[in-house]
């Protein structure tokens, strides 16, 4: 459970928060590219860590994010006019209301209700403009201090050449860490999920659910990484064997998931529209061949883990207005929700949590009050990952230079696809998380492509930044002097059977690890950034 100020700031975007203020310190995807394909196109709103906004692709082809809001009198940009590239005052979006017109990058170009001598216009930005990048058919923006912008983003599906990679985007109506939560929850994937592959969920899921249904209670391995997390999941088969398969949670929203045999690589983000809803995006890749034209076109049509969507909108077909189209008859037969689509048997939970917080607009979405809930063990990756995400933001509000976890190039870089893994049943997390970290690497290596084949990123945001500490050292949690480390930073084993008992808490201390809920440096962050937060400092 949390209580309500963490939870609040847990679940919290906004610029003057904490996890707002770490959101904003990473490249976010935004639009698929192809969905803003015009140059001088119609420009659209987009609502983004409870910001509105309008995006569109000026005359020159460049993509643009401005605040909706004039800065005149506040008319919306959303009915401007994007004038080509060869118009006297060059690219940019019009207000209508009475003709101010801005750049890409927020300067006013042309100002016509105000004398031709008037300097006004000099003094002029737009409210607010964001840069954008394109990457692996999406447009990304950064929303942060522009001294604090990362280089781009080397997630494993940006990494790859055109092609290669799938990208879909749907709103979901629940507070993204409801969503993200879901990610790092691996035991539902064997009781929500059961016998998806009734409904054409393709070749990848048949060992998938092969695995996952013979084992119910998984066992859970956290390890704590520079970008985040890695989620070891084992599952007992039968024969002796063990099934394993692995998240890399990449902070602030990311995961990246395993990956089957000559199946496509697979990874999500959970981007805030606001504190009530959520951009959920799916990518599906493949690094050693490009993606052929059936798995696209089944992707297209809403398989795998895309679902499908009302034409022209983000709206899934299956939504919560019409109860994602529940068969009951089917789950009373054959399947444990009767919903036809795996990202949409997730949305069902996920939209429909509760009790929820107080202020939520549940019209709006689903943002839940987490003081009343009862974790087990299998929810080991839940906790950490709220508890990595809260030390992360705790410690960026306590030093604004360091780099957040997930936001250095050379740490995504580390967060590649684990294979999953069928092994001796007595294998352990070290030799099979090592195993799956080699061949990943045989699969997966980094490519050198447009931005020179550099290890990307570090000597080149140390020349940028003050203090360039990571931010395990600000949160506490790093190996202390003489041995002792946090909860998280050696791998832990979580045992349903002993878990929270006085003998479990026992080894944990003579292991130099101390029981969940007892990291004290990590506790005292986080009550000195609720204090300042309550405050509004
Ligand atoms: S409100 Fe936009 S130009 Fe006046
Ligand atoms: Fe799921």
């Amino acid at each position: 459970m949390l209580s309500a100020e963490r939870n609040e700031m847990l679940t919290a975007c906004a610029r003057d928060t904490p996890m707002g203020a770490m959101y904003r310190r990473h490249w976010i995807p935004v639009a698929r590219s192809q969905d803003v394909p015009l140059a001088g196109g119609a420009p659209t709103r987009l609502r983004l860590l409870g910001e509105d906004l309008v995006l569109f692709r000026a005359g020159d082809g460049r993509p643009g994010l401005l605040s909706e809001w004039c800065p005149h009198r506040g008319a919306s940009l959303y009915f401007g006019r994007n004038e080509r590239a060869d118009s006297p005052t060059g690219p940019g979006l019009r207000c209508v209301y009475h003709g101010w017109k801005f750049a890409v990058d927020g300067s006013c170009v042309d100002m016509p209700n105000e004398p031709e001598e008037s300097t006004f216009r000099d003094r002029v930005r737009a409210r607010a403009a964001y840069p954008c990048i394109e990457r692996a058919g999406v447009i990304w923006a950064y929303l942060g201090e522009p001294e604090l912008r990362p280089d781009p983003p080397r997630l494993p599906w940006t990494t790859l050449p055109e092609g290669h990679v799938y990208a879909s985007v749907r709103l979901q109506l629940c507070n993204s860490i409801q969503a993200f939560e879901g990610a790092v929850d691996a035991s539902h994937v064997g009781i929500l999920h059961s016998d998806i592959g009734l409904w054409d969920a393709g070749d990848e899921f048949k060992r998938v659910r092969g695995g996952i249904a013979v084992d119910k209670a998984p066992r859970f391995y956290v390890e704590q990484t520079d970008f985040g997390l890695t989620i070891g999941a084992r599952r007992r088969m039968r024969g002796g064997q063990a099934y394993w398969r692995f998240t890399q949670v990449v902070l602030p929203w990311y995961v990246v998931l395993s990956k089957e045999p000559d199946a496509p690589g697979s990874g999500h983000a959970w981007v805030p529209v606001d504190e009530h809803r959520t951009y959920t995006w799916t990518f599906s890749f493949r690094d050693d061949r490009p993606l052929d034209a059936q798995e696209v076109a089944r992707w297209r049509a809403g398989g795998g883990l895309h679902a499908p969507l009302v034409p022209g909108t983000l709206t899934p077909t299956m939504n919560r207005g019409n109860d994602y189209l529940i068969n009951r008859d089917l789950q009373a037969s054959a399947s444990m929700t009767g919903i036809s689509n795996v990202g949409m048997q997730d949305a069902a939970v996920q939209e429909n949590m509760g009790p929820h917080m107080p202020g939520t607009v549940a019209r709006l979405g689903s943002r839940m009050d987490r003081g009343s809930e009862r974790l087990g063990s299998a929810d080991a990756g839940v906790v950490a990952t709220r508890r990595v995400l809260l030390a992360a933001a705790a410690a960026l509000a306590k030093d604004a230079t360091i780099r957040p976890p997930g936001a250095l190039v050379e740490d995504q870089l580390q967060a590649r696809p684990y294979p999953s893994m069928l092994v001796a049943e007595e294998t352990g997390w070290h030799e099979v998380r090592g195993r799956a970290e080699a061949e990943s690497a045989g699969v997966t290596a980094p490519r050198r492509g447009s931005e020179g084949g550099r290890p990307a990123g570090g000597a080149h945001h140390r020349d940028r930044l003050d203090a360039p500490r990571r931010w395990m050292d600000t949160a506490g949690l790093r190996p202390r002097r003489g041995g002792v480390h946090s909860g998280l930073d050696r791998p832990r084993r979580v045992d349903r059977r002993r878990a929270g008992t006085r003998a479990a808490r026992g080894a944990d201390r003579r292991r130099g690890s101390p029981a969940p809920g007892t990291v004290r440096d990590l506790r005292a962050d986080l009550d000195v950034v609720a204090r300042l937060y309550r405050s509004g400092g």
